[in-house]
């Protein structure tokens, strides 16, 4: 799958208020898997920004009493301070006033107009302002007139409008999906966009101006009109690459990773504008689940909103590389996860049990019998053997979850060899192997296997724990910096290496 280069973005989010669970969710997964392929030697890009144009922007202004501009302008420092806060490696941050943006996306709609793929007409039926969608009539009644993720109102417009041929793109579209099972991910989540494209109702023109909003870029060739937000919003990730090398480099993209609710937009609008403008579409849109929280969905009112003051609360007392091991586990990848207290503290603990005290074992014992220096392996044991098979394994089968994005597998598969590698020691009895001089030879094998399975473990955590894991492998003596996975794996510890001291990597919490 890797050709040398990988391009990953989030969504671009509404700057509307602070940065919550849900966007720091989808932030951390897309920054753990960056962080993968970069260890993995490829070539990498990771895109996040906001999205700072249409009605809800606008919306949320008035009731604030305040400019779109000025609302977007601050919330925006929030979100780009709080991911540098979380320490996100992301390679560039746009937004959609950005004027790299708004030359591109005119240019884009420009072109849209050369292709014949634009003419004017009027819309009118029912809008969902806090999902910025269109709603058929069909999908309207059937929701009592209300928005499907809020419950707030639907809204009927009725104004003239620019149409863009997304019909004319349907059928081509319907083929690209069967033909590429990878193109949209989850499966079943493939099968309900594929069922929607055969509902005639859903799939008519698409209408991409709004004239009776003022906030939005405007449309090219009539000022009266704005850009559909969504219109504005999807081409940021192809925007964003602002030059010749980027462009070519990383488009199409390989990751287009997003919540579930804005598959729609990423899988039918967006495919259909890239196919008229002539360009590759994204190699794959994966589409995660929503987070609720103590198991009702995410609202101030019922006082369970996990926001930016929770997560830096969480952060403080369990540091960043546990809340993100807690997220990245919490779930299957692309199921609904629910915030639970208890289940941080339990994933903290089980850093702490299975991971930190493995390496603070194999550090004592190391220290105590061989001066920390790792022995040799000579006259290993089929227990050995296999404990250390398990190890070499591991690499794969991490970089396999990665690149299929498993997450949960990816972050739980190194916890397991480093359980794994605490039974062995309980089995093994290294303290009384120490107590027998006719036993050193032994002893020798036992230590030495388990630190290596202890530095595979470290490794394959590095995508998800990034200052443990690296913290973790300084204390066996290894250094991290500009070492690529393959490398890593390959250089696990071997006789004769001096292992560091240790200090406990996750601290007894009080
Ligand atoms: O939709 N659980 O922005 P947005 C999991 N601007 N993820 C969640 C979540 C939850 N409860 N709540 C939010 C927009 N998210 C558009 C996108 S892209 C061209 C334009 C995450 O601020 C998830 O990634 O509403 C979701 O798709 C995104 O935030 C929506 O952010
Ligand atoms: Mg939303």
């Amino acid at each position: 799958m890797s050709d040398g280069t990988f391009y990953i973005t989030t969504p671009i989010y509404y700057p509307n208020g602070e940065p919550h669970l849900g966007h720091a969710y989808t932030t951390i997964c897309a920054d753990a898997v960056a962080r993968f392929h970069r260890l993995a030697g490829d070539r990498t890009w990771l895109l996040t920004g906001t999205d700072q144009h249409g009605q809800k922007m606008d919306n949320t202004a008035k009731e604030l009493g305040v400019e779109p501009a000025t609302l977007a302008d601050e919330m925006t420092a929030k979100f780009k301070g709080y991911f540098a806060e979380i320490g996100i490696s992301n390679d560039d941050f746009i937004h959609t006033r950005q004027p790299r943006h708004v030359e591109a996306v005119t240019k884009m709609v420009e072109q849209l107009q050369a292709n014949g793929d634009v003419y004017s007409g009027s819309y009118s039926g029912w809008y969902d302002e806090g999902e910025e969608a269109f709603v058929t009539e069909t999908d309207a009644k059937a929701n009592d007139y209300k928005s499907e993720v809020s419950g707030r109102p639907l809204v009927k417009y009725e104004e003239p409008t620019y149409f863009f041929k997304l019909g004319k793109y349907v059928p081509k579209l319907v083929e690209h999906i069967e033909a590429n099972p990878g193109f949209i991910q989850p499966d079943s989540r493939r099968n309900k966009i594929l069922q929607d494209l055969k509902d005639l109702d859903k799939i008519g023109d698409l209408s991409i101006t709004r004239s009776s909003l003022k906030w939005g870029t405007p449309m090219p060739g009539d000022a009266g009109h704005v850009l559909y937000v969504w219109v504005d919003a999807l081409p940021n990730y192809y925007t964003a690459l602002d030059s010749d090398d980027k462009r070519e480099a990383f488009w199409p993209a390989d990751v287009h990773l997003i919540g579930k609710e804005i598959l729609w937009f990423h899988t039918v609008y967006w495919p259909c504008i890239l196919m008229s403008l002539g360009l590759p579409l994204p190699k794959q849109v994966y589409a995660h689940g929503w987070w609720t929280s103590e198991g009702r969905k995410m609202s101030k009112s019922l006082g369970n909103f996990v926001g930016l003051s929770e997560l830096r609360e969480v952060t403080e007392r369990f540091g960043l590389d546990a809340v993100r091991y807690y997220m990245l586990r919490a779930a299957p990848f692309g199921s609904d996860l629910d915030w639970q207290r208890d289940e941080l503290t339990r994933a903290y603990t089980e850093l702490a049990n299975v991971v930190g005290n493995g390496l603070n074992r194999v550090l004592k014992m190391t220290g105590k019998y061989r001066d920390g220096v790792v022995p040799s392996r000579d006259g290993a044991t089929p227990q050995d053997e296999e404990l250390l098979q398990a190890s070499n394994a591991l690499g794969d089968e991490v970089a396999e979850a990665w690149t299929e994005l498993r997450l949960q597998d990816a972050v739980t598969l190194p916890v397991e060899l480093a359980r794994k590698m605490n039974a062995y020691i309980d089995q093994t009895e290294p303290f009384k192997l120490a107590k027998d001089e006719s036993q050193s030879a032994r002893l020798d094998a036992v230590l030495a296997t388990a630190t290596a399975a202890l530095y595979q473990t470290l490794v394959a955590l590095l995508p998800v724990l990034p200052s443990k894991a690296a913290a973790g492998l300084e204390q066996l003596g290894v250094e991290t910096a500009d070492r690529t996975f393959d490398d890593l794996r390959q250089s696990a510890p071997t006789a004769g290496h001096q292992l560091g001291a240790g200090s406990p990597l996750f601290p007894r919490l009080d």
